[in-house]
């Protein structure tokens, strides 16, 4: 279960190095975030909403206390989405110009709400013990190996409070894995995200495609994902 190709330590070392060099060249506004894609920025932001709703409103939904953005660029999920739902939201993000960034586009009425800024990738992050409600990563995991990315998912189990979610928003491909040399990253098909959610302990407790995105870019999934013990029910859907 390796679709990284990167076996060697030097292999996966540049892995991420290119992922870094690549994002440094990026603009630190919404379309630099989107791949030039800014204008989808409201479509997303509305479904994923509609999803926050709905597991609210389910049987045993998470806190609404604090969570994390993880890839969080310059806050645009937080901004739109987090501090909507929730009292304090951290952002972890690994390219420091954008997290200075997110301090002013985030601004002075929303800073009640921000907690901490970590700068650091999500390879070498662990989150603190029972902290959130709900971790969010959107976006970013096509940029970790396979096996950082069942350890990373292994850690935030670790962050979660009781009831806690992670909850993970991604293009997923259509049956190989897909990489992309220009941003060094992946595209994962469903089959192996499922693989890598058990392979880290975890029950796949709703999963919801993405509408509305136009036509030519990959499916976008959001998949709800807890502890393995704390499995109550499962649905598989469109929203
Ligand atoms: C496509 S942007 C998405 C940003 C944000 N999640 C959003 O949806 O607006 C990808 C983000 O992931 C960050 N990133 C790339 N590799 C990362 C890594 N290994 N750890 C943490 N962040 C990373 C990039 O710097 C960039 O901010």
């Amino acid at each position: 279960m390796d679709s990284n190709n990167t076996t060697s330590v030097e292999n996966e070392e540049k892995f991420y190095t290119d992922a870094i060099h690549y994002w440094s060249s990026i603009p630190a506004t919404i379309d630099g975030m989107l791949g030039g894609f800014g204008f989808i920025s409201q479509t997303d932001i509305r479904d994923s909403k509609l999803l926050l709703k709905q597991l609210f409103n389910s049987k045993a939904p998470p806190g609404k206390d604090h969570a994390l953005d993880c890839g969080a660029g310059i806050g645009r999920i937080t901004k739109y989405l987090l501090t909507d739902f929730f009292h304090k939201v951290d952002l972890v993000e690994q390219n420091p110009n954008f997290l200075n960034q997110a301090k002013q586009y985030l601004g002075p009425k929303l800073q009640d709400k921000i907690g901490n800024y970590y700068s650091s990738g999500l390879q070498c992050f662990e989150p603190e013990e029972s902290k959130y409600d709900v971790i969010w990563s959107q976006w970013v995991l096509g940029h970790l190996t396979d096996s950082d990315l069942v350890e990373f998912l292994k850690s935030c189990q670790n962050g979660l409070k009781p009831n806690g979610v992670i909850i993970i928003k991604e293009n997923v491909s259509s049956s190989d894995v897909d990489k992309d040399e220009q941003d060094s990253s992946v595209t994962r098909p469903l089959d192996l995200y499922h693989r890598i959610f058990t392979k880290a302990g975890l029950d796949c407790y709703r999963q919801v495609k993405q509408r509305n995105f136009p036509k030519g870019l990959y499916t976008v999934y959001m998949f709800i994902l807890k502890p393995q013990t704390a499995l109550s029910e499962v649905t598989i859907e469109n929203v």
